[in-house]
């Protein structure tokens, strides 16, 4: 798993919408910090029974907490069931230093934030620090009801106290069915940077609009999949060389190169397994990728700098890591 975790108690638990619970965490020694925060970022969770699961942080720039929410999904693989079920007040977990994949562009003229459901929680973190830099910005919040929307009480006061923040709300009960996209997301000045968390038919159709609208500067988050898709991995063998171990592994047909990484003794820090916490990144020194991650953009995956070890694999020929 993660080769930094530190430890830290549960010191709150609070109910912030239907089926969705903050779970704030603070350090065991009086006094201690946390690292540094970034808007965007995630920390995993090391929850027992060997589950350790990423979730979006709230609370960019704080230091003494950290604070995340979880949806009481209902096709929990055991993550969200045992932090709604099970995760008490005093009790002190594992937890891993905090990443981000989804950072802001913090000098874009203009931000569009666009959250669904659960998926608001990285995106509120977005909206406090663009409110902190005094940023113009817009969060289109979509939920399939109010009950469902969290922190929905919060965004409304801090767009009420920041003039250059303006909220959209559109929540499926209240309008008759979902939201149109293109709708929503058109009118904005073509240096607008667009950001999006939330179910995946959600964002394949934010992805859809944001292409129709002739958007360039478009950034998402994507949630694990409930029910794990099957990792690929090739159908014949390949040879990666390890630059920083000096050794040379040999992957097998039908085995993940993170697991014949691990199995030859390597170091790794590893989480969800599926290509969205970011844990296993690892540089590229050469070869040809098949990338399988939900992280890298279209652009990230052309410059072949990093993969994520634990989904993509090596196309043909050999591989060199930095590892
Ligand atoms: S372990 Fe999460 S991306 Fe690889």
């Amino acid at each position: 798993m993660s080769s930094s975790t530190m430890q830290a108690l549960v010191y709150n638990l609070r109910h912030e919408a239907a089926g969705i619970a903050s779970v704030e965490l603070r350090p065991v020694a009086p006094g201690a910090a946390f690292p540094a925060v970034e808007a965007g970022a995630h920390i995993d969770l090391h929850l027992g029974n060997g589950l350790v699961r990423s979730y979006s942080l709230t609370n960019p720039g704080e230091r003494h907490r950290c604070v995340v929410a979880v949806l009481n999904d209902r096709n929990s693989r055991g993550g969200s069931r045992y932090v709604h079920e099970q995760l008490r007040v005093g009790q002190v977990i594992d937890i891993g230093a905090p990443r981000n994949h989804f950072r802001l562009q913090e000098d874009a003229p203009r931000s569009v934030l666009l959250a669904g459901g659960i998926g608001v929680t990285p995106v509120y973190a977005m909206l406090q620090r663009l409110a902190e830099l005094q940023r113009p910005a817009q969060l289109i919040y979509c939920a399939r009801s109010r009950t469902e929307a969290a922190y929905v009480n919060e965004i409304e006061a801090l767009v009420q106290a920041h003039p250059m923040l303006s909220l959209r709300c559109h929540f499926d009960d209240e309008q008759g069915g979902p939201p149109n996209l293109v709708q929503l997301l058109d009118g904005h000045a073509k240096d607008t940077h667009f950001y999006a968390c939330g179910p995946a038919p959600m964002l394949d159709a934010y992805e859809r609009a944001c292409a129709q609208l002739g958007q360039a500067n478009v950034h998402l988050e994507r949630f694990a999949a409930g029910t794990p898709a099957a990792v690929p991995t090739a159908s014949q063998g390949y040879t990666v060389e390890l630059r920083k171990s000096g050794k040379t592994v040999q992957v097998a047909p039908g085995v993940v190169l993170l697991d014949a990484l691990l199995d030859a003794g390597v170091t790794l820090d590893h989480s969800c397994r599926e290509g969205v916490c970011g844990a296993c990144e690892t540089k590229i020194l050469s070869g040809d990728v098949e990338h399988h991650d939900l992280i890298l953009t279209a652009q990230e995956r052309a410059a072949n700098k990093s993969m994520m070890v634990c989904v993509s694999r090596c196309r043909s020929g050999s591989l060199v890591l930095d590892a």
